[in-house]
C-alpha cells in the first residue's frame, strides 16, 4: 500500500477532455496509485454551469463554480478548460501557489507559453502539456527527454485531425472542399465555426510549441507563416492524384543554414503541400494525425495516432499527472524547458521547398522556351514538365496546359518565378501553385 499523504488534483473543466480525466481517475483510482505510489484524490472539478448535463463518469458532487478556491487547495491542477482567459490567470495562480499545473490548451501555449514557463521556473513548479499537441500522440514527452540528447533538424506533421479528415474525403472520393467540409461538420470533427481548423490557426499553434521544443527556442506565433486548406480545390487533387502525390496539410519546423540570404535559423510554417503517397505522411488517412521527426543520430522517427478526441486526449493529461504526481512523491527538481538556442526566426522567404505550378499557355513557337526563361532568371532550376494540348472550338490557336515541377529553391525564388509567370504575355493564366515536401 501507499505511504505518502494523498495528493489533491484539481480538475478545470469537465467537457469533452475534463469528463474523461475525471471518470478515468475515479475509475483507474487504486491502479493510479500504486503506480504513484500515493492517492490521487479528484478533489473538485470547476465548470461554468452547474445545471449542465455531464457525461457518466462525473462525479457530480465535485462540480464547482468556484475554480479559484479549488486551485489553492490543490498540489496539482488540471487545466481543461481552454480559451486564454480565465485560464492564464489561473494557470499563474495554480503555479504561484506550489502547484505543479497540467494543461491541454495549445492556444494558451503558443500566445503566452513563455510568461507561463518563466512563472513555473521560479517558483519550482512544473507545467505539462502533452496534450497540447496531437491529443493521445506522445511527441511533446520524446522531444522534451527522449530525444533531448540528439539534434533535431526537421519536424514535418500532420496535427490537424479536421482539415486531415476534410483532405482525405477530397482525395478518396473527389469531394469538393464545400462538400468535405460540410462531412467534417456533420460526423463533428469540424465545429459550427471551422475557422481555427481550415484556416490552420490551429496547426500553427502546434507548430509553434514543437518547434520551441525542438530547437530550444522561442517561436512567437506571428513568426509561423500559415495558409489554410480553403483554396485547395477538387482540381488539383485530382491532379495530385494522378501523378503520385496527396495534398496534406503539414506543419513544417526546420533548420536553415545560413546561405547568401542571410543568417542560420529556425523556418516554421504551415501550408498545403504535395507529398509523395508512398512517404509515411501520405498514409495517414481521416481524422488522425502523425508527426515525422528528423534527428541527427536517431533518423528518422514516426509518431502516429488520434490527434483529438476527449477520452484519447485524456490520456495524455493522465500520463502528464502521473509523472507530475511521481515527482511530488519522490521530490527534486522536475523537467526544465530552455530556449537557450535563440535560433533567428526566419520568414517563409528563407524556407527551401519546391512548387508545382499549373500554368495555360497559348501553344505557340517557342512559348516553352520563353516559360522556361522566367524560371532560370530567377535561378530556380525546372524538375519535370508535363504538357497536354487542347483545340481552342475548332479554331486554329490551341491552348497548353504546362504543369511544372521546380527543384528546391528558396520560396523567395519561387514566388518571384509565380508573379513574373503571371506578369508574361505567353501565360493565360495559372491555375495552380502548390509546395512539395518530403523529398
Ligand atoms: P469543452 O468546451 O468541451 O469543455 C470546456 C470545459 O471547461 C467545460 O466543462 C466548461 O464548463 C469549462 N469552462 C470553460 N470556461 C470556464 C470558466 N471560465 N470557468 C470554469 N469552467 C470553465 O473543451 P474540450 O474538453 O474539448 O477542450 C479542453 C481543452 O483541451 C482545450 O484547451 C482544447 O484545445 C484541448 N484539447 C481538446 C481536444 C479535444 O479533442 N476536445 C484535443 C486536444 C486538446 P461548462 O461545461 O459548464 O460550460
Ligand atoms: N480541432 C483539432 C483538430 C483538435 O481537428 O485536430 C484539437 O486540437
Amino acid at each position: 500500500m501507499t505511504e505518502y499523504r494523498p495528493l489533491r488534483i484539481a480538475l478545470l473543466g469537465a467537457g469533452s477532455v475534463g469528463a474523461q480525466v475525471a471518470r478515468l481517475l475515479t475509475e483507474n483510482k487504486s491502479e493510479l496509485a500504486a503506480r504513484v505510489g500515493a492517492e490521487l484524490d479528484l478533489v473538485g472539478i470547476a465548470v461554468r454551469d452547474l445545471n449542465s448535463k455531464r457525461a457518466e463518469g462525473v462525479p457530480a458532487e465535485l462540480l464547482t463554480t468556484d475554480a479559484e478556491t479549488l486551485i489553492l487547495g490543490a498540489d496539482i491542477v488540471i487545466e481543461v478548460m481552454g480559451g486564454i482567459e480565465p485560464a492564464r490567470t489561473y494557470i499563474l495562480q495554480a503555479l504561484n501557489s506550489g502547484s505543479d499545473v497540467i494543461t491541454a490548451n495549445k492556444a494558451l501555449l503558443a500566445t503566452h507559453g513563455t510568461e507561463l514557463f518563466d512563472t513555473a521556473e521560479q517558483v519550482g513548479a512544473q507545467l505539462y502539456f502533452e496534450a497540447a499537441v496531437a491529443g493521445a500522440i506522445p511527441i511533446i514527452r520524446p522531444l522534451r527527454e527522449s530525444l533531448a540528447g540528439d539534434k533535431v533538424n526537421r519536424i514535418m506533421g500532420i496535427v490537424n485531425g479536421t482539415t486531415n479528415f476534410i483532405l482525405d474525403r477530397m482525395d478518396t472520393t473527389g469531394a469538393t472542399f464545400a462538400d468535405a467540409l460540410a462531412e467534417a461538420t456533420e460526423l463533428g470533427y469540424a465545429e459550427a465555426d471551422p475557422t481555427a481548423d481550415i484556416e490552420a490557426f490551429d496547426a500553427a499553434q502546434k507548430a509553434a510549441i514543437l518547434a520551441n521544443l525542438a530547437f530550444h527556442t522561442e517561436v512567437p506565433l506571428d513568426q509561423v507563416y500559415r495558409e489554410g486548406i480553403t483554396k485547395v480545390s477538387a482540381e488539383q487533387m485530382a491532379a495530385a492524384k494522378r501523378d503520385g502525390y496527396v495534398i496534406k496539410l503539414l506543419a513544417i519546423a526546420e533548420r536553415v543554414d545560413a546561405d547568401e540570404n542571410g543568417e542560420a535559423g529556425v523556418s516554421v510554417r504551415v501550408h498545403p503541400a504535395l507529398i509523395e503517397r508512398d512517404h509515411p505522411l501520405g498514409a495517414v488517412h481521416g481524422a488522425f494525425n502523425a508527426v515525422f521527426v528528423e534527428a541527427e543520430a536517431a533518423g528518422s522517427l514516426m509518431f502516429y495516432g488520434a490527434g483529438a478526441g476527449g477520452v484519447q486526449t485524456a490520456s495524455a493529461v493522465l500520463g502528464d499527472l502521473v509523472s507530475a504526481a511521481k515527482r511530488h512523491v519522490a521530490g527534486g527538481p522536475g523537467l526544465a524547458d530552455s530556449v537557450h538556442a535563440n535560433l533567428a526566426i526566419l520568414p517563409i522567404d528563407r524556407a527551401y521547398t519546391r512548387y508545382q505550378i499549373t500554368l495555360e499557355v497559348t501553344d505557340q513557337p517557342g512559348i516553352l522556351a520563353k516559360i522556361a526563361n522566367v524560371f532560370a532568371d530567377h535561378g530556380v532550376s525546372i524538375e519535370t514538365v508535363e504538357q497536354s494540348v487542347r483545340q481552342n472550338g475548332g479554331k486554329r490557336r490551341s491552348t497548353a496546359t504546362l504543369e511544372v515541377g521546380t527543384h528546391v529553391a528558396t520560396d523567395a525564388s519561387l514566388s518571384s518565378v509565380v508573379k513574373a509567370l503571371a506578369a508574361n504575355a505567353a501565360v493565360e493564366s495559372i491555375t495552380s501553385v502548390i509546395r512539395v515536401e518530403g523529398i
